[in-house]
């Protein structure tokens, strides 16, 4: 069933627990992505990027995943990933998105809070809600996200307090040593930032760069604010690398590497979940 992402957020944030937010880009992930959801019982978020239109329309991918969020038992939102472009956030209200993401953190503060602010006010007249992010994340290795030159920028808890009072935004991701990717190195997460953030603005806070996070990590995360952690880098690299296993042992009918797909996409959707309810 298609459901509200704010209220999904503020109960996992009440509960100190996160809902894992997993990119799509096609049906075997989406189907994949649902079944895993289906059989850990945990609501999800399947999160769809404006990379992914060569692969997908938005009016596709809504009509695509309210039909199989219909016949699923998990409560599903479908939320629109990183976009600093306006127009299109509108367009993806409009096809029936429940929640968008404004990426407005390249921008000076006062653009980025006047640009989500406007945002906020067309999605929450259509009962959409929306995610912003201040501060901004590296790449790492793989990352189909941004860009090598992306420069990691802490967020600030008194800007990001300001922020959430002056945009009215229901989400907020920040920026605190996760990457968009692999880790190249050792992940240094600062948690006390995240603790600061969290002390000021009492709403659900995302987590961007969930592939290759430590376990421990997370959960020190999820206890301290927490409530909504993006994978993408490890579902792709993960369903390739065993797509690419299956290949060299036999030659199946597309249909079958199809059914694979989804059952190795379940199968790291599953992992991540475990660990974001488990805290
Ligand atoms: P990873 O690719 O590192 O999992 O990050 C995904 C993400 O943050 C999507 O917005």
């Amino acid at each position: 069933m298609l459901t509200n992402f704010n209220s999904m957020l503020k109960s996992a944030y009440g509960q100190k627990r996160a809902v894992g937010s997993f990119n799509f880009y096609n049906y075997e992930t989406l189907k994949g992505i649902l079944q895993a959801a289906e059989q850990m019982h945990t609501p999800v978020i399947v999160s769809f990027g404006k990379k992914y239109l060569a692969n997908m329309s938005f009016d596709e991918v809504q009509a695509l995943t309210a039909a199989s969020a219909a016949l699923c038992k998990a409560d599903v939102c479908l939320h629109l990933d990183h976009c600093d472009n306006m127009d299109i956030i509108y367009q993806a209200i409009r096809a029936g998105f429940t929640s968008v993401m404004y990426d407005g953190s390249a921008l000076p503060f006062e653009e980025n809070a006047a640009n989500t602010r406007r945002i906020c006010e067309v999605a929450h007249a259509s009962g959409v809600s929306v995610e912003a992010e201040l501060g901004s994340l590296a790449a790492g290795a793989s990352s189909h996200e941004g860009s090598a030159d992306d420069v990691e920028v802490y967020t600030n808890p008194d800007a990001a307090h300001e922020f959430v009072q002056k945009t009215g935004v229901d989400a907020l991701a920040v920026s605190i040593g996760t990457v968009h990717g692999l880790y190249k190195g050792t992940p240094n997460i600062r948690v006390d930032i995240l603790k600061a953030i969290n002390e000021k603005l009492h709403i659900p806070l995302v987590l961007h760069g969930g592939s290759g996070t430590p376990e421990e990590k997370v959960k020190e995360c999820i206890s301290n604010g927490i409530a909504k952690i993006n994978v993408n880098t490890e579902i792709s690299d993960y369903t390739v690398q065993r797509t690419r296993e299956l290949l060299e042992k036999e030659n199946p009918h597309l249909s079958v590497a199809a059914l694979n797909q989804m059952q190795y996409v379940a199968e790291v959707v599953q992992k991540y979940m475990g660990i974001f309810e488990n805290v």
